[in-house]
C-alpha cells in the first residue's frame, strides 16, 4: 500500500513538464532545476536563438541524458505528436520567444509572429491535453515606464515601451481570457526582471547568437576581446548617475522560481491565474554593473558613452515580496555571484 508521500513522489517523478525554449539561456537553467525537483523536463526548442549543445551541459549537471526536441512551437501538430510520444504532460513552462527589447523596436513583426504565434499554439496544446499547470515567461517590460521605479504586481501595465513588452502583455491577457472561457488549467505568469549570470558549474550559460543585445553578455564579450568597446546607451536619464537602472537577477534564481510556481499550482488553494515579480528587489545602474563587473573579475575593458537606445525605460526594479511570501521563493545569489559566473562561463566559450 503506497503512503501519501510515496504517491506524491511517484506523481511528481512521473510528471512530464513541456519546457519550450528549453535550450535557451533561461530555459536550460530551468531544465536543471526541474530535474532536481523530480520533474521530467521535455525540452523543446527550435534553436533560433540557442544551441543544441546546451542540452549536453544540462545533462552534465543533471547526470542524465537529456533530450532536445527540435520543434517550433508554432507547429502545433508537431508539439502534439511529441506529447503523445512521451506519454502526456502534466504541466507546461513556456519560454520560447525572442527577448531583445532594442531589436523588437527595429523588427516588430518578427516579435509578433514568434512570441504571440507561439503562445497561441502552446495554449491550444494546453487545452487539448487538459494540462494542470502552465507557467508563462513574462517580463517586467509589461510595466512600461512606471511612475515609481519599484513595481509590485499591482502596478498597472503601462503602455509597453517596446513590441517585446507588448507581446508579454498580450500573452498574460490570453491566459486570463482562457480562464474566463472556462479552461481548467492553472496559470502563473512570472515577470522576470533582468536575468544575468550562468550556472556555477559553467556547463550552461548565455550564448547570444551574433551581436549581444543585452548588457552583461556584451560586457563579457568586450572583456574577452570579441568586441572593441562597450557603449553605455544614455547618461541623461533621471537616475543617480544618469544611466538606466534595472533589477539584475541571477538566472539560477529565476529558474528556481519556476519549480516553486509549479508546486504552488498543485495546491487546491492556488487561484487559477496568478502573477509574480521575479527580481532581487534592488536596482543597479548600467555604470554600477560595469564597475562591479570590473571589480569582482579584476578586469578592464573599454567603455564609451552613446545616446539613448529606443525602447529603454529609465528605471525599474522589483518589489518581490509576493513571490517570497506566497511561493516561498527568494533570490539566493548576489550581483557579484552573477557577474563572476557570467565571466567564468564566457571564458569557456
Ligand atoms: C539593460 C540596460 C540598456 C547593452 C532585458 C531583457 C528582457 C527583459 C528585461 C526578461 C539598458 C543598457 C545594454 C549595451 C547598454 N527580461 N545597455 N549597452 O533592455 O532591460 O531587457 O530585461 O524578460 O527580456 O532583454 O536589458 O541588458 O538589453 O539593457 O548601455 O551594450 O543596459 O540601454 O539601459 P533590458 P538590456
Amino acid at each position: 500500500m503506497l503512503t501519501d508521500f510515496a504517491k506524491a513522489y511517484l506523481r511528481i517523478s512521473m510528471s512530464n513538464i513541456l519546457l519550450t525554449g528549453g535550450a535557451g539561456f533561461i530555459g536550460s537553467h530551468i531544465a536543471v532545476e526541474l530535474r532536481k525537483a523530480g520533474y521530467v523536463p521535455i525540452i523543446l526548442d527550435n534553436l533560433s536563438n540557442s544551441l543544441d549543445s546546451a542540452v549536453d551541459g544540462i545533462s552534465k549537471i543533471t547526470g542524465r541524458k537529456e533530450v532536445l526536441h527540435n520543434i517550433d512551437c508554432r507547429r502545433e501538430n508537431e508539439v502534439v505528436d511529441l506529447i503523445e510520444k512521451v506519454g502526456g504532460i502534466s504541466g507546461i513552462v513556456h519560454l520560447a520567444a525572442f527577448k531583445a527589447v532594442g531589436e523588437s523596436v527595429q523588427n516588430p513583426s518578427k516579435y509578433y509572429d514568434n512570441n504571440i504565434g507561439s503562445m497561441g499554439s502552446i495554449l491550444r496544446v494546453a487545452e487539448k491535453f487538459c494540462v494542470e499547470q502552465f507557467v508563462f515567461s513574462s517580463s517586467c517590460t509589461v510595466y512600461g515606464s512606471p511612475q515609481e521605479a519599484e513595481v509590485t504586481e499591482s502596478t498597472p501595465m503601462g503602455n509597453a515601451y517596446s513590441p517585446y513588452g507588448y507581446t508579454k502583455q498580450v500573452g498574460e491577457r490570453m491566459m486570463i481570457d482562457l480562464v474566463k472561457a472556462g479552461v481548467k488549467t492553472k496559470f502563473v505568469s512570472l515577470r522576470y526582471f533582468n536575468p544575468i549570470g550562468a550556472h556555477p558549474s559553467a556547463w550552461i550559460g548565455e550564448f547570444p547568437i551574433g551581436k549581444p543585445n543585452n548588457l552583461v553578455p556584451y560586457i563579457c564579450q568586450t572583456s574577452i576581446g570579441l568586441r572593441d568597446e562597450l557603449t553605455v546607451y544614455g547618461n541623461d536619464y533621471n537616475t543617480r548617475d544618469g544611466s538606466c537602472i534595472r533589477d539584475y537577477i541571477h538566472v539560477c534564481d529565476i529558474a528556481t522560481a519556476h519549480v516553486k510556481a509549479l508546486d504552488y499550482m498543485l495546491k487546491p488553494t492556488a487561484p487559477q491565474h496568478d502573477v509574480f515579480n521575479i527580481g532581487t528587489g534592488k536596482g543597479n545602474s548600467v555604470k554600477e554593473i560595469i564597475d562591479t563587473f570590473k571589480e569582482v573579475n579584476e578586469i578592464e575593458f573599454k567603455v564609451i558613452q552613446g545616446s539613448r537606445r529606443p525602447g529603454d525605460v529609465a528605471a525599474i526594479y522589483a518589489n518581490n515580496q509576493k513571490a517570497q511570501s506566497i511561493l516561498g521563493w527568494h533570490p539566493e545569489y548576489t550581483l557579484a555571484d552573477a557577474l563572476k559566473h557570467a565571466w567564468n562561463w564566457q571564458k569557456t566559450l
